[in-house]
């Protein structure tokens, strides 16, 4: 089988232990975008060495960030540009990450030079117009080179920019983020309207950063004027709600599980996943609760007596986007239908998010309806083993390893070596589980 296959099988005793999940991947994209551009030192805690953010970190030091690395690979010092970065030399690699396309491009988008960005054959099939238009529409000039249109390959003539009012025509925090990073880079008031709230992250570093930034009382309006200065400042990442996600699911689905997720991120604009897990009955609680920028806190998840289906609203979606593969697990295993629309966007995830999601849960048995922008799911049919693509998608191999945790017989997931995009360290934590 091939090295990049996991196989996994119905667990015959619950799931018990601690994890501690890795950093927060949107987080840490941000941190070392804002730290290479920030004036001075700073030491960064947790950050995530997964691929897609180790991309991120070295386009960084192309532009001539300095990373002094400390007692592990998560924890490093950063010497910022102090708002001088170097035109980079060669191409700017983005790997599998949209996130580092997109927001690196607000920023190269504002900088004196050119430069190239490159990704992934999934990266360049995904649509970069959106934000392409609005950083245009600031008097950017970014050519997408890719065979598909609109896409990856990026060539970035940095100009300097105009501000601009833009409406998201979708509710996306990478092309708010986008705007926002090229409006701090700006003179002038840049103001970006979101038709839902997205995850907040981006706003959150620019008031740790001492960016001034300002949001609406109903959050949907975020401006920043430019140009700003950015002083390095220490920071931590908290874990990934993403990443425990998978676990709680399991937690909730193995029979006689005990598990807790230490020094989870608990933002508003993330947490979603557990209102929506409470809601179809899931046992979690919430301990240790701290803040510094972020809250973040240990959840543990008990297996409750039964899980139930449930109508995801559509405000909810923005909050939950990366999580609703592995919702699709947990409503399968519940009593009733789950009803989740509005949830377009999943189309132009890693993969197709529906039609994977889709066609992985019937594989199991599952009986699902697949609509444009969605899915319901009726729970309850008895799930088996099978043998399944990831399609590449690290959140699609870990959803469906989840699901196979208490499927009849063994079940079979190939092409998971993108699991290392956001997850490095699943494989053992998995291995320590289920052993
Ligand atoms: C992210 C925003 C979301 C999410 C992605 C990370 C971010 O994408 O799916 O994994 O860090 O801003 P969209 O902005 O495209 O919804």
């Amino acid at each position: 089988m091939a090295t990049d296959s996991i196989t996994v099988s119905k667990q015959t005793h619950g799931l018990r232990g601690t994890i501690t999940v890795p950093g927060d991947k949107s987080i840490s994209h941000r941190v070392a975008i804002l730290g290479a551009l920030s004036e001075g030192s700073m030491r960064v805690r947790n950050y995530l060495c997964s691929e897609d953010c180790l991309n991120t970190l070295k386009a960084m030091q192309q532009l001539g960030m300095q990373v002094i690395p400390e007692d592990c690979p998560q924890n490093f010092t950063i010497i910022g540009t102090g708002m001088q970065p170097k035109e980079p030399r060669l191409a700017i690699d983005c790997g599998n990450s949209g996130t580092g396309m997109r927001l690196m491009a607000g920023v190269l988008a504002a900088l004196p030079f050119t430069s190239r960005m490159f990704g992934d054959s999934s990266l360049s099939s995904r649509p970069m117009k959106r934000i392409i238009d609005p950083l245009c529409s600031m008097g950017a000039v970014i050519h997408a080179l890719g065979e598909k249109n609109g896409c990856a390959p990026l060539l970035i003539e940095g100009k300097s920019l105009t501000p601009i009012h833009y409406s998201l025509p979708m509710a996306s925090a990478q092309v708010k983020s986008a705007v926002l990073l090229a409006g701090m880079l700006t003179k002038g008031e840049t103001k970006v309207h979101q038709p839902a709230i997205t995850r907040d992250h981006t706003e959150r570093l620019f008031a740790h950063f001492g960016i001034p930034c300002s949001i609406s009382a109903d959050g949907l309006d975020i401006s920043v004027s430019g140009p700003v200065t950015i002083s390095a400042k220490d920071i931590t990442v908290p874990g990934d709600i993403s990443s425990a996600a998978f676990w709680m699911v399991a937690a909730s689905i193995v029979p006689d599980s005990e598990l807790t997720l230490l020094n989870v991120g608990l933002n508003p604009t993330r947490n979603a996943i557990i209102t929506v897990l409470r809601r179809m009955g899931a046992d979690i609680t919430i301990c240790n609760e701290s803040t510094e920028g972020e809250p973040y806190g240990d959840i543990t998840v008990r297996t409750p007596q039964q899980l139930r289906g449930t109508e995801i609203k559509p405000d909810e979606i923005p909050n939950l986007i990366d999580e609703i593969p592995v919702i699709a697990v947990a409503a399968a295993y519940a009593a009733g239908s789950t009803t989740i629309r509005d949830a377009g966007e999943l189309r132009v995830k890693e993969s197709d998010r529906i039609a994977t999601t889709v066609g992985n849960l019937r594989a199991m048995g599952a009986d699902v309806e697949e609509y444009e922008d969605g899915m319901v799911i009726h729970g309850g049919t008895r799930l088996h083993g099978a043998e399944m693509d990831s399609y590449g998608d690290h959140r699609i191999a870990m959803s469906f390893l989840m699901a196979g945790l208490n499927a009849e017989g063994s079940t079979t997931l190939h092409r998971c070596a993108n699991i290392n995009t956001s997850y490095p360290g699943f494989r053992t934590h998995l291995q320590t589980l289920i052993s």
